[in-house]
């Protein structure tokens, strides 16, 4: 199986792709975690990559169609994967195409989450993710025990620069502007399955499955 997790900034993509590829056993791979990763080890594309993401800008075309073809072509991904944050252009959704027509294999379903705009600032602006292992807390809906701490490993709970308000709102035009041609794109394609992405994570979980089967 083959499919790509859509939606806005802050819509869920990256919480439900990871519990729908754990049930499904799919790898998941995230564009957005492969930057941070990149970032954090200094590497010239995660250098590069961090005077967009730290704007709230999008990566250029050319260095994400390469880190995700180089990411398809790996052993694990044969039977199958989770895209999460790619294609964000169109661009991107041709060359997703193409790279597909040169695998043989066919993209199963694009999960679009639906999700206001406000909802979605309320979401981003009270993460903080732990400098250390990367697990996530937020100020309302999931507090850490110590304010500050990571509950798993003890280290420091950040903001990601891109989750601070002005960030956001320039991520969500980027979003407007750059990203949403691609609902028509993959309508036409009749690909695109609908979600209502507010409410419990279990239940929005259950919905997709749902879509899946
Ligand atoms: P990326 O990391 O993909 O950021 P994003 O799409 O802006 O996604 P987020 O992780 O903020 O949101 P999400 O939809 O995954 O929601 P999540 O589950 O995390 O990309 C970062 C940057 O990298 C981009 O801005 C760009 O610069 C660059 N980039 C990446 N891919 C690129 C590409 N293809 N082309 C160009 N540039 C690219 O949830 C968000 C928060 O809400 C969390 O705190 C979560 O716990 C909470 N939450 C989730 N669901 C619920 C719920 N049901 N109820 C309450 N809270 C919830």
């Amino acid at each position: 199986m083959r499919i790509l997790f859509f939606g806005a900034p802050g819509s869920g993509k990256g919480t439900q792709s990871k519990r729908i590829g754990k049930l499904f056993g799919l790898p998941h791979l995230s564009t957005g975690d492969m930057l941070r990763e990149a970032k954090k080890n200094a590497t010239p594309v995660g250098l590069e990559a961090a005077k967009y993401m730290d704007q709230g800008q999008l990566v250029p075309d050319e260095v994400m169609t390469g880190l995700i073809q180089e990411r398809i072509g790996q052993k694990d991904c044969a039977e199958g994967f989770i895209l999460d944050g790619f294609p964000r252009t169109l661009v991107q959704g041709q060359t997703l195409e193409e790279m597909f027509h040169s695998l043989k294999a066919d993209l199963d379903r694009v999960i679009y989450l639906v999700i206001p705009v406000e909802s979605v600032v309320l979401r981003l602006v009270g993460r903080r993710v732990c400098s250390q292992c990367g697990e996530e807390f937020h100020l309302d809906y999931k507090k850490p025990k110590q304010a500050g701490i990571c509950d798993r490993c003890g280290g420091r709970l950040i903001q990601r620069p891109d989750d601070q308000e002005e960030k956001i709102r320039t991520r969500l035009r980027a979003y407007e502007i750059q990203t949403s041609p691609l609902i028509d794109f993959y309508e036409q394609r009749k690909l695109l399955k609908r979600i209502e992405a507010t409410g419990e994570i279990e239940e929005i979980t259950q919905k997709i499955q749902k879509a899946l089967e």
